[in-house]
């Protein structure tokens, strides 16, 4: 059964970025569910695919260092510990993993087609389309089977989540491997995290509620990594249970442990969690307005989906957050979703002119902390609202 335990309001489209602000662009009621059976965490709306991932989506892995380097290193484990003859990404957005394989051993699948684009031209073989049965019969028929299945960040923004495993089970080889990487329900509510929930995210995995969604498709859990990415991720190292050639790693019981110690298995973790993000709230707009109140201008840094659900849900205007900064391009010169907040391309003395920078992109806070020496050094300071509501460098 699926329980109710957190309203975070209307929001808009999270990547809903207009050139022109509009006040009545897209936006739904953003409601968080706990089913007590499958103890999967769910968002309650669900958005079609073709509305959220279209050819104009702004999000590119490949425009942090961080995000960069950290699939230089899962490619040279991946070559290392399992030596794909045909790598597959589901949700290969600019290429960033791929770059790392050579062209006829890596193939991806990018319902965004402008991101698709980048990867064609780079010459690897992509599927502009979404993951499905449909795609997977087709990619079955033209390369037979994969034996290595990559996807960050991209099943959990699948509805549904039945379709997307069989679909992998159609193309996996019996020796095969699918790694998946997603944001950490664990961390989420440990750090207080509920930007973490918003139209795409549809899913917040724990490996307790994967592991129990996994057993109905005959796939297991062999081994689990912690990575700091986006704010605190998990890595699930995943094969069929018929296939003998990899142990169950002790990792696998170690996350489960701590998640049920952790509480969540239990509704009333989610409960205590709802408690906690109402206070942050109005912890947050408080010291807002207090900043303001002397004077003090405020900057966003990184107009990161997570800062949409954050400025809709505790009402946040330009009066308090006057404009956002960020690197990538598609954002750059249009307005935060959902508010009248222009985004403005980052140029390197841009934080000169305020006083305050919000940390959008929380996730990024050891990059940014390193970029921004200067501004830190001549008194800038940095705001953040996880995991409660604080000025960092004070
Ligand atoms: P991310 O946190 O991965 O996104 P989301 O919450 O949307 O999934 O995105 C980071 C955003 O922050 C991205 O738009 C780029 C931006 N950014 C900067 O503008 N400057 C930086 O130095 C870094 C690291 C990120």
């Amino acid at each position: 059964m699926n329980k109710f335990f957190l309203d975070l309001g209307v929001q808009p489209l999270a990547n809903n970025f207009l050139k022109k602000y509009s006040a009545n662009q897209p936006r739904y009621n953003l409601k968080l569910y706990f089913n007590t059976k499958s103890k999967m965490v769910s968002i309650s709306k669900r958005i079609p695919s073709s509305v959220m991932f279209n050819s104009k989506y702004p999000y590119r892995s490949s425009m942090s260092s961080t995000m960069r380097t950290s699939f230089r290193q899962l490619s040279n484990e991946i070559k290392k510990k399992f030596n794909p003859k045909l790598l597959l990404e589901i949700g290969s957005n600019d290429g960033a993993l791929l770059a790392n394989f050579d062209k006829d051993r890596a193939i991806g699948v990018e319902p965004c087609k402008n991101l698709a684009k980048i990867t064609k031209e780079k010459k690897y073989y992509t599927y502009d389309d979404y993951w499905n049965f449909k795609l997977s019969s087709k990619i079955k028929k033209k390369f037979k089977e994969v034996d290595l299945i990559y996807s960050a960040n991209t099943l959990t923004h699948i509805s549904n989540l039945k379709d997307v495993f069989k679909s992998i089970n159609l193309i996996l080889s019996e020796e095969g491997v699918l790694i998946i990487e997603d944001p950490s329900l664990f961390e989420s509510i440990k750090n207080n995290a509920y930007d973490q929930f918003y139209n795409e995210h549809i899913y917040v995995f724990s490996a307790i509620a994967l592991k129990n969604l996994l057993k109905k498709f005959n796939l297991e859990i062999f081994d689990v990594k912690n990575l700091p990415t986006h704010g605190g991720s998990l890595r699930y190292f995943i094969k069929k249970r018929s296939n003998k050639k990899y142990n169950v790693k002790l990792s696998v019981k170690k996350q489960i442990d701590k998640e049920i110690k952790k509480g969540l298995d239990k509704f009333k973790t989610y409960k205590d969690f709802a408690t906690k993000s109402t206070k942050s709230k109005k912890l947050f707009l408080e010291l807002l307005k207090k900043i303001i109140k002397d004077n003090k201008k405020i900057i966003g840094y990184g107009a990161t989906a997570k800062a949409v659900t954050v400025l809709n849900y505790c009402n946040i205007d330009r009066e308090l957050i006057k404009n956002f900064t960020d690197t990538t391009p598609e954002k750059i010169n249009t307005f935060l979703p959902g508010k009248n907040i222009k985004i403005l391309g980052y140029k390197k003395d841009i934080l000169k002119k305020y006083d305050y920078a919000f940390l959008g992109a929380w996730n990024f806070k050891k990059e940014i902390f390193k970029k921004e020496k200067t501004y830190i050094n001549n008194g800038g300071k940095f705001i953040t609202h996880v995991p409660f509501p604080r000025i960092i460098n004070k």
